[in-house]
């Protein structure tokens, strides 16, 4: 007798497909259609089912994102982009069907599913980091370390001194802007992953899982991107499991950034980094925290990772953890999604940003009183 689907795998199908990633029509259609195809028994069914038996410890979460990113790493292998605008859940199928008919590509598309961990890596997310640490350090020199890096745009970026995109700025004083306009001392950094993000393979792998359908156009630019990060020098990468019981430098960094690594780790995988993040701080140091992630209301020490990514808005958030923050999370903003256009003030916003409150209602006041 044939297996049930796993439900909570078809739950987070059917959440894609609803709310797809950035609201791409092309993905809303692609996870439509493997909806369909798994309740009707499909082979990608097994497929699916045979890839979250062998790999038991992946977040379905993480296992629904790998799916589409495996999917366009074979186009790209095939240099095929026609998918790119196909809304048409009938052509959906067939291209699946197709994928699965195929020994050599079904294998393939198994073993990316079986090996692979999503690695989307996006610069405009390390603006939510780059406030907070403008903010406490201003321009003292300040060392940072980034685990999970992924393409290692981040610090790069950051040292070598590329801007961000401008961001719709909703909080109070529109802090998170003037924030981004002053100049941190980026010191000697470390960046961590267990891909090195410099080799070919690696690097090929990231551009099928950085675009939406959508966004393909620009992929020119992230290569581009990616030849003026080279320049960096302050920057070392190590290339490290950070689950492993790897050495990294001890009480070396004011800031730990864990952009979008947590919800690939099952709850006991994630205490461990955090521990593992936590030795690495300085005195006053903080790890800063970014994912689609909510406070746990019960125990604000730990993260919530079951937000729907894209079905409510603003549940892409950035929190702080440290000694001033009493080793209790801390959300300073929301953004629109995971590609930071917009922010909002997170909950704790006010507790982090009173200074700077009360400094910018003096200049109101000052103003209005001049
Ligand atoms: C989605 S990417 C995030 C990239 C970047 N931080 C960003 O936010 O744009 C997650 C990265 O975490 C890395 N990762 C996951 N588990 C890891 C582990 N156990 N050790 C080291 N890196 C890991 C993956 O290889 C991947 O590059």
């Amino acid at each position: 007798m044939k297996d049930v689907f796993d439900p909570n795998l078809l739950s987070e199908l059917v959440d894609q497909s609803h709310n797809p990633p950035g609201g791409d029509p092309v993905l809303g259609a692609f996870y439509a259609s493997l909806v369909e195809m798994v309740v009707s028994g499909e082979p990608i069914a097994d497929i699916l089912m045979r890839v979250k038996k062998r790999r038991s410890d992946i977040t379905y979460k993480h296992l629904v994102n790998l799916i589409y990113r495996a999917f366009q790493a074979i186009k790209f292998r095939d240099q095929d982009l026609s998918y790119r605008s196909l809304l048409d859940i009938g052509g959906w199928h067939k291209e699946l069907k197709s994928l699965c008919s195929n020994i050599e590509t079904k294998k393939y598309f198994e073993k990316l599913l079986r090996t692979k961990s999503t690695t989307t890596t996006i610069y405009q997310r390390y603006t939510g980091p780059y406030a907070i640490v403008a903010h406490f350090w201003d321009s003292t020199p300040v060392f940072i370390a980034d685990l999970g890096c992924g393409g290692n745009y981040g610090l790069r970026g950051i040292e070598v001194g590329i801007p961000f995109h401008s961001v719709e700025d909703q909080t109070p004083g529109k802090s998170v802007s003037s924030l981004l306009s002053k100049r941190i001392n980026l010191q000697q950094c470390l960046a961590v992953d267990k891909e090195n993000p410099d080799h070919p393979k690696v690097r090929e792998w990231r551009m099928a899982c950085s675009f939406y359908p959508q966004e393909l156009n620009l992929m020119d630019a992230a290569f581009e991107f990616e030849s003026r990060i080279r320049k960096s020098t302050k920057v070392k990468f190590r290339k490290i499991d950070l689950l492993s019981s790897a050495r990294l430098p001890r009480a070396s960094f004011n800031a730990v950034i864990l952009s979008m690594i947590l919800y690939q780790l099952n709850l006991l995988q994630q205490q461990i980094l955090i521990e593992r993040a936590k030795r690495l701080l300085k005195q006053g140091g903080i790890i800063i925290v970014q994912d689609y992630a909510a406070k746990n209301l019960a125990d604000p020490r730990h993260l919530d990772f079951n937000e729907s990514w894209f079905g409510k808005n603003f549940s892409f958030r950035t929190f702080i953890l440290g000694k001033r923050t009493g080793w209790i999370f801390w959300e300073v903003f929301h953004w629109n999604n995971g590609r930071c256009q917009i922010v909002r003030p997170g909950e704790d916003f006010a507790r982090i940003f009173k200074k700077h409150q009360v400094s910018s209602a003096k200049a109101a006041f000052a103003h209005s009183t001049s």
